[in-house]
């Protein structure tokens, strides 16, 4: 599934995540709260964008691998000066084949489970990359806020969902499929992967100056969930 936002218009969307509410302010505060200690710990960045996260891990003394199926965000990641990441172009749908056993001690993937139709085939790979007792932590839309734009009405269903997001002061056509709370957990276990925290995420005080309106929203309904999962 490619989408224009992190193909065509990458450039543009690493500068409005920068500073924006739902990422800066919400998103990786919320997931950085459930990493583990950094120094000096292999860290593999699935669905890694333009780098947010992979410039973050690495300033914490990690040894960072970022991974995305847009060239583009992978070249944005490659281009900054000075920051030693290795990055390369993979479709998380076919797991990380390049990788080797029990080879990282930390996955991440921020806010890219939902564009997979099926996880399975990378949740198993996550667990096989990961040492024994690592750490797999993810964030992905809230499954209570993606039924509000089930074709189907059916809640129990995995389906595609095709919208327009604001993200760049414009609207621009987005795809990614919604799934049952249930199907996620399902995935996991079956990968042998064990959730060991769930949070529903908080945005910063931040936020509450800068876009009232969506701390308010945010701070009485959830938007993504974040789940820090151990190998089982
Ligand atoms: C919402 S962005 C998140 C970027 C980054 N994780 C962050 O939080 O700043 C989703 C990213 O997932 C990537 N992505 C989507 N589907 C993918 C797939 N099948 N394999 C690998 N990456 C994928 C997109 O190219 C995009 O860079």
């Amino acid at each position: 599934m490619l989408n224009p936002m992190y193909s065509e218009h990458a450039a543009e969307y690493a500068a409005a995540i920068r500073d924006n509410s739902y990422n800066a302010h919400y998103e990786r505060p919320s997931l950085c709260t459930l990493l583990p200690e950094l120094p000096g710990k292999r860290v593999i960045d699935l669905g890694c964008g333009p780098g947010e996260y992979a410039a973050y891990l690495l300033s914490q003394g990690a040894t960072v691998t970022a991974v995305d199926s847009s060239a583009e965000m992978i070249a944005l990641v490659q281009q900054e000066p000075g920051k030693n990441i290795n990055a390369y172009v993979q479709d998380l749908a076919q797991g990380v084949p390049d990788e080797a056993d029990q080879s990282f001690d930390l996955a991440v993937s921020p806010l890219m489970i939902h564009y997979l139709e099926d996880p399975t085939v990378l949740f198993r790979d996550v667990k096989r990359i990961l040492k024994p007792a690592g750490l797999f932590v993810f964030s992905t839309h809230h499954p209570f806020v993606d039924y509000q734009f089930s074709p189907s009405g059916n809640y129990f269903l995995t389906e595609k969902i095709v919208d327009e997001w604001g993200t760049l002061g414009r609207p621009v056509r987005v795809e990614y499929y919604r799934r049952p709370l249930s199907a996620l957990m399902q995935s996991l276990t079956d990968a042998g992967l064990c959730v060991v925290e769930l949070s529903e995420g908080k945005p910063d005080e931040l936020m509450q100056q800068s876009d009232p309106e969506s701390y308010r929203k945010l701070s009485t309904a959830p938007g993504f969930l974040f789940l820090k999962c151990r190998v089982g």
